[in-house]
């Protein structure tokens, strides 16, 4: 393909990639819409074709030394969507955590125009030098750091918008002292496991949420890393239990939980294909609360229950005993949009305790406010004054701050 014909070619399918962004529910303002049409997405990902770049999902550009992708390109209506929440405007000063492959930055750049400035950091070394290049072939004026981002950008000015590309397992105190005080951060915070997509605004030590969405994230690396712990219970591969943190676990007590018949407690509550939006954090409020990796084949030859997810399922673990989430069809459901009963099975010695447990609590999110439910999220700076926080869900102390989670008497406000 000429220069020229893979330049048109690449202009039809990024229009296709913006346009194929609405069907998701992506209604884009005119400039994220503008800044998606404009830049080439294809000249920050050249290892992959053309039809990839603008597919829908995320590209992987780097794994580390198990296979593990450690940068990618983000898929784009993750991009678009967290655009959309930043809410940048011409002439804002905005640094981003996680430059990959350049290509938010790009967008960025787009967004703030000439009066403006975009920093970007990236962990990676070999990463940060192709992002400069590739933002640099293109003339974006962009300044990319080679840096640990959770340090923030020393040296430099405080930004009008800050957003983080990688999953944070905490605010560390640099982003508070370089976010404007009427300022905006965009980040994926890990909560317990947990990530949500949180646009946060400022209100001195205390940043608030103004939409909270659901979505994955590849993990930060460096002083801000996860420590995520990973426990196979039983000989085989049949189930991994899955926690944040240093949470003691009794792994040579769960050894034994699987030799136990199961306990199945069901709940009545039926959601369309067992989708329970934010139920995870009203398990997340027990004790014990992990992901448990339930394997398909265990599954399959019946040694096991089926998690609600493809993947497993939130659940509790307690001394020798674990319980997680399971569905059945609900009686009666709609062929088109299933209607799924969630329930939770219990295996160990306490495991009709711990299930009945289980299920009380989806009960407890049911009566809440179920697929209604709102949730708000604030960050504390640690060491500052804790106000009372109505409908207080959970809180969970981080290194440099304190996470609220809380239940919102009505929707938050949509960015
Ligand atoms: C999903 S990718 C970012 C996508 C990117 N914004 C783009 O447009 O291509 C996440 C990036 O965050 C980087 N990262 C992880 N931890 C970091 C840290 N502590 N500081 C800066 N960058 C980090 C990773 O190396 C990876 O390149």
């Amino acid at each position: 393909m000429t220069l020229k014909a893979e330049t048109a070619a690449a202009g039809r399918l990024r229009d296709a990639m913006v346009d194929g962004l609405r069907p998701w529910g992506l209604a884009l303002s005119g400039r994220v819409d503008a800044a998606m049409r404009a830049v080439p997405r294809h000249l920050f990902v050249p290892e992959v074709s053309l039809e990839r770049a603008y597919g829908p999902d995320p590209v992987v550009t780097h794994r580390d030394g198990d296979g593990v992708p450690v940068s990618s390109a983000s898929a784009p209506g993750t991009v678009a969507g967290m655009l959309e929440k930043l809410d940048v405007r011409p002439g804002h000063r905005v640094l981003e955590i996680g430059a990959g492959t350049g290509y938010n930055a790009a967008l960025l750049a787009h967004l703030v125009g000439p009066t403006g400035s975009v920093t970007t950091i990236e962990y990676d070394e070999a990463v940060a030098s192709a992002a400069r290049s590739a933002l640099h072939g293109l003339g974006a004026a962009v300044t990319v750091v080679h840096g640990d981002g959770m340090a923030g950008a020393p040296g430099r000015p405080v930004f009008d918008r800050i957003v983080v590309t990688a999953g944070a397992w905490d605010v560390p105190r640099a982003w508070w002292e370089q976010l404007a005080e009427d300022g905006r951060l965009v980040v994926p915070m890990r909560i317990l496991g947990l990530t949500r997509t949180v646009a946060f605004e400022r209100d001195g030590a205390v940043l608030r949420s103004r939409s909270v969405l659901e979505d994955g994230f590849m993990p930060m690396r460096g002083i801000g890393a996860v420590r995520e712990q990973n426990i196979a219970v039983g000989a085989g591969p049949d189930l991994v239990v899955r926690l944040d943190d240093d949470r003691p676990v009794d792994a040579a007590a769960l050894h034994g939980a699987l030799n136990h018949p199961v306990a199945v407690s069901w709940t009545g509550v039926a959601v369309p294909w067992g989708w329970a939006e934010h139920l995870d954090f009203w398990l997340a409020t027990l004790a014990g609360f992990c992901r448990l990796l339930v394997s398909r084949g265990a599954v399959e030859a019946g040694r096991l229950m089926a998690p609600k997810g493809p993947w497993g399922s939130m659940g509790v673990v307690e001394g020798g005993t674990l319980a997680y989430l399971t569905t059945r069809p609900a009686p009666g459901s709609d062929v088109k949009m299933p209607n799924l009963e969630i329930g939770a099975c219990g295996y160990g010695p306490q495991g009709a305790d711990l299930a009945a447990r289980l299920a009380e609590r989806i009960g407890d999110w049911d009566r809440d406010g179920g697929q209604g439910v709102r949730l708000w999220i604030e960050a504390h700076l640690a060491g500052t004054e804790r106000p009372e926080a109505p409908g207080l869900l959970l809180a969970v102390d981080k290194r440099d701050s304190r996470v609220l989670v809380r239940l919102a008497e009505r929707a938050p406000a949509q960015v």
